[in-house]
């Protein structure tokens, strides 16, 4: 198969969060098992040229792309996602994608993903390669399977080209006045009459892929029962139930050749499931850098997060006070809104024995928490899937999450699973939206890591869990198969 992968950040180029490290490292898997991917990405000022070998594709040239009826000459580059043959294209016009972020509030939002959805399809006839599906991946991608079915279909190369579109967030749908059907040449007869891209009378980019996907997915199997509810469907239950059958759910993988606690590269001592020293030592590493009294024997919990409402930050908010007089320490690494940003610089700066945190982007500190800290925090309001309770079970770092998405298909809560006779518990978990059932889950925690023989049994069972990319990769492609069994 042909499989042309569509995701507005890519690692090791541009990361804002997990949609990054999903497109860095299931489009490599798929290609291992045997297909064609090629990824298309815009090319931020942010993103490392040199480093990444970046090259201009001087036999395409320049490339126009009409939004708001004007042709935007645009240029494209490519390089490979390292340490494999995976083709990774870049959109290249700097006056929407040279900014200091890669997701802006600025008033052509729309204009910069229409360019991009546009752009990626103009490079594909460049090519002269057909594509047997194009996976999209977020609002920023929602366009592109109603552009495939319509304003492209004049050109045969994407007659037999299905659609796949994953939901990583449904919470963000890409809302956008009237006039964006202009600028992206949507015809009116979708937006009238609560038509397939209109939603509470704005532009949905969301829900025009929700609308004309061939096949739909999210990234866990929980969640994909979550979003046909009103609680977490953001608005979108009703397009959802009405496509419930092309609906799947697929859990994340994780790419452990850049997280695993042997091999770690930013991690000063390495620790295995059978050795457990390193882990030690790297808290106390941890400690230093963030000038926090190292204990060995009390517990420190680890937060590292998008500082958004979505992962639950008001729970610990209103908890805050009796989660700083529990027996452990925290630190925490986010940012986001400013809220939570000031409220976590507040708490280091009133308790610094108890909790140490660093706001902003680290990805080198986000490695040395998942190693160094004892406990992870994630008491998501919502989840789609989660990455890193999936990365701390791996690096033994107990999870404390809340069962919901992603997070309850990953964390088995092990008081849960010893009422149920079993000892297979790896991590603690609690539903009920509130402070009480956030603290009982965390104070659990902490009597558990008391008992030597207990926390060790916790920590292992965490640590065997594989959560390897072939596997979801093959699901996948049984999704593009379903995809491409629809436009036949
Ligand atoms: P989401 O995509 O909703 O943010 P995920 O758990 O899927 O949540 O993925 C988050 C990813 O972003 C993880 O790889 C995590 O390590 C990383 N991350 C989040 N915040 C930071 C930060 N402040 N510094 C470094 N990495 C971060
Ligand atoms: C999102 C979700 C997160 C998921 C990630 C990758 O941003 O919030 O739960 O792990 O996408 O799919």
């Amino acid at each position: 198969m042909n499989i042309a992968f569509v995701s507005s950040e890519v690692v090791p180029f541009s990361k804002t969060g997990g949609l990054a490290d999903v497109a860095g490292a299931l489009p490599v898997e798929v290609a291992k098992l045997g297909h064609d991917v090629k990824v298309f990405t815009p090319k931020y000022g942010t993103i490392d040229e040199q480093k990444y070998g970046l090259e201009y594709q001087g036999w395409i040239g320049e490339m126009p792309v009409r939004v708001s009826g004007i042709d935007h000459p645009t240029h494209v580059h490519k390089s490979i996602i390292p340490d494999s043959e995976v083709e990774v294209y870049f959109i290249d016009f700097p006056p929407y994608f040279f900014r200091d972020k890669i997701y802006t509030d600025d008033f052509d939002e729309a204009d910069r993903f229409i360019l991009f959805s546009k752009g990626t399809l103009e490079i594909i006839q460049r090519l002269s390669w057909k594509p047997d599906v194009i996976h999209c991946n977020d609002w920023q991608t929602g366009l592109l399977p109603l552009f495939v079915k319509d304003n492209y279909n004049w050109n045969k190369l994407f007659h037999h080209t299905a659609t796949l579109y994953t939901i990583h967030n449904i919470g963000y749908q890409g809302r956008f006045g009237k006039e964006t059907l202009g600028k992206a040449e949507v015809k009116e007869g979708y937006f009238i009459n609560f038509g397939e891209v209109e939603h509470n009378g704005a532009v949905n980019f969301m829900k025009a892929a929700l609308s004309f996907a061939d096949i739909i997915n999210t990234v866990s199997e929980t969640y994909a029962k979550e979003i046909l509810t009103q609680e977490y469907s953001s608005g979108m239950d009703h397009i959802l139930n009405y496509r419930s059958q092309d609906l799947y759910g697929i859990l994340n993988g994780v790419d452990y050749n850049a997280w695993n606690p042997e091999s770690d590269e930013y991690l000063p001592h390495h620790y295995s499931k059978k050795n457990l020293a390193g882990k030690l030592k790297n808290k106390e590493f941890l400690c230093k850098q963030f000038n926090l009294p190292f204990h060995p024997n009390i517990p420190l919990i680890g937060i590292i997060s998008r500082l958004a409402v979505q992962k639950g930050f008001d729970l610990i908010a209103r908890s805050l006070d009796y989660l700083s007089h529990l027996p452990c320490q925290y630190v925490i690494l986010g940012s986001g809104e400013d809220y939570y940003e000031d409220m976590f610089r507040t708490f280091a700066s009133y308790r610094p024995e108890k909790a140490a945190s660093y706001i902003g982007y680290n990805n080198e500190l986000a490695h040395l928490i998942e190693a160094g800290a004892d406990m992870f925090l994630m008491p998501s309001h919502y989840e789609p899937c989660g990455l890193n309770q999936i990365y701390s079970l791996k690096y033994g770092t107990v999870p404390i999450v809340r069962k919901t998405g992603g997070l309850a298909d990953t964390v088995k809560d092990w008081d849960e699973r010893r009422s149920m006779g079993l000892d297979d518990g790896n991590g603690f978990s609690f539903h009920d939206y509130n402070g009480f059932a956030l603290t009982d889950a965390v104070e659990r925690a902490i009597n558990c890591y008391s008992n030597q023989d207990v926390w060790n049994k916790i920590i292992s069972n965490g640590m065997q869990c594989d959560f390897t990319w072939q596997h979801s990769a093959e699901k996948y492609i049984e999704l593009y198969q379903k995809a491409i069994g629809k436009v036949k």
